[in-house]
């Protein structure tokens, strides 16, 4: 089975998109044929510096290999190194009525939240499309947010096979990832890098300890018990701590006497201690970005090698060739 997916290099990445994206992204490599790439033509669509673009995306690189994606298991590549993917969303363009894109809530979203929009933020769903039916995909795992692309991109897929005749594209299933909790932020919103409650995957000890301690609590006094239904606090713990150490935390809660600093400063040991092979293997690559760079170039390689089985497949079908 092949499997695929994509993450933008929009930002750092927040613990949020490791437990929603790459730990799940790490647990399928072994499952089948996993082809994971930097979105980086769709951070475009958001992103208008250069530098900051082109570090985002070093970084992001890093940062899959530190959380545990294995080049030997896994293809993961840079989505620009087979530029060839804009050719496929050409092609699907001219099946794609304007009527499904004015529909796609991320672009209504961004619209109703003031972003003046562009060509490639309306034609976003087309190349997700490209990037997934360029692979072959089979299995594609996203966030429920992502569901709508997967849908248009069967959509389009299928009218391409109508039109053009079946097996010119394969039609891929989501999985979306509805049993994966929403892990909440700093302010008990989703963590989300738009809502600034982020608490970041890499930095210093004193700059995450700081983020932790911003986490929001209520101002019952030390000596009286606190709640625990609806706690960020326990929340967040339950993501790094064993189930002793969670338990304590609950009963500590309840029984009253310790103060929200004592329980932050929990939740920080369990995270510096969760993360602390992602964290050495960060370091050892940061200190070797050859290798990191040679891992994405052959990935482009790889992913090459699929994508011009597809193009050609599909330039002969439509009368390209
Ligand atoms: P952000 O909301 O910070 O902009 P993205 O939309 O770039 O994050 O998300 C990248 C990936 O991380 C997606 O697969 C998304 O589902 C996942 N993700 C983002 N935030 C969370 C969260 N708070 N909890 C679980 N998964 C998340
Ligand atoms: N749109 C996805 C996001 O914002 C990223 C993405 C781009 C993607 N192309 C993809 C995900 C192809 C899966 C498959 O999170």
């Amino acid at each position: 089975m092949r499997i695929l997916t994509g993450i933008q290099p929009s930002g750092k990445l927040h613990i949020g998109n490791y437990f929603g994206a790459m730990l799940p992204a790490v647990q399928l490599q072994d499952k089948g044929e996993a082809f994971y790439f930097i979105a980086d033509y769709h951070a475009m669509t958001s992103m208008t510096d250069a530098d900051t673009l082109r570090s985002n995306i070093q970084e992001l690189a890093i940062d899959l290999l530190a959380c545990g994606l294995d080049p030997a298991k896994a293809t993961i590549f840079r989505q620009s190194d087979v530029p060839e993917v804009n050719e496929l969303a050409w092609i699907l363009s001219t099946v794609c009525p304007m009527g499904l894109l004015e529909r796609a809530h991320s672009y209504k979203d961004k619209v109703a939240k003031g972003l003046s929009p562009n060509h490639a933020l309306f034609a976003y769903p087309t190349l997700m499309a490209a990037d997934i039916l360029l692979y072959d995909a089979e299995l594609v795992p996203v966030g429920k947010d992502q569901k709508q692309h997967l849908e248009m991109t069967r959509d389009l897929a299928g009218k391409i096979n109508d039109r053009f005749g079946e097996g010119t594209l394969t039609i891929p299933e989501a999985q979306i990832a509805e049993h994966t909790a929403v892990v909440p932020g700093l302010d008990g919103q989703k963590m989300s890098k738009s809502y600034n409650n982020t608490i970041p995957l890499a930095g210093g000890k004193k700059a995450i300890r700081k983020s932790i301690m911003r986490i929001v609590t209520d101002s019952t006094p030390v000596e009286e018990p606190k709640a625990t239904d609806g706690s960020t606090v326990i929340a967040l713990y339950k993501l790094f701590a064993d189930d002793e150490a969670i338990q304590q935390m609950i009963t500590d809660h309840q029984a009253g006497g310790f103060g929200y600093g004592d329980f932050k400063q929990r939740v920080f040991d369990a995270y510096w201690e969760y993360f602390s092979q992602v964290r050495e293997k960060r370091e050892s690559l940061e200190n070797n970005l050859d290798y990191v760079n040679e891992v994405i170039a052959q990935g482009a390689q790889k992913a090459r090698a699929e994508s011009s089985k597809v193009l050609d497949r599909v330039r002969k079908a439509v009368g390209l060739r």
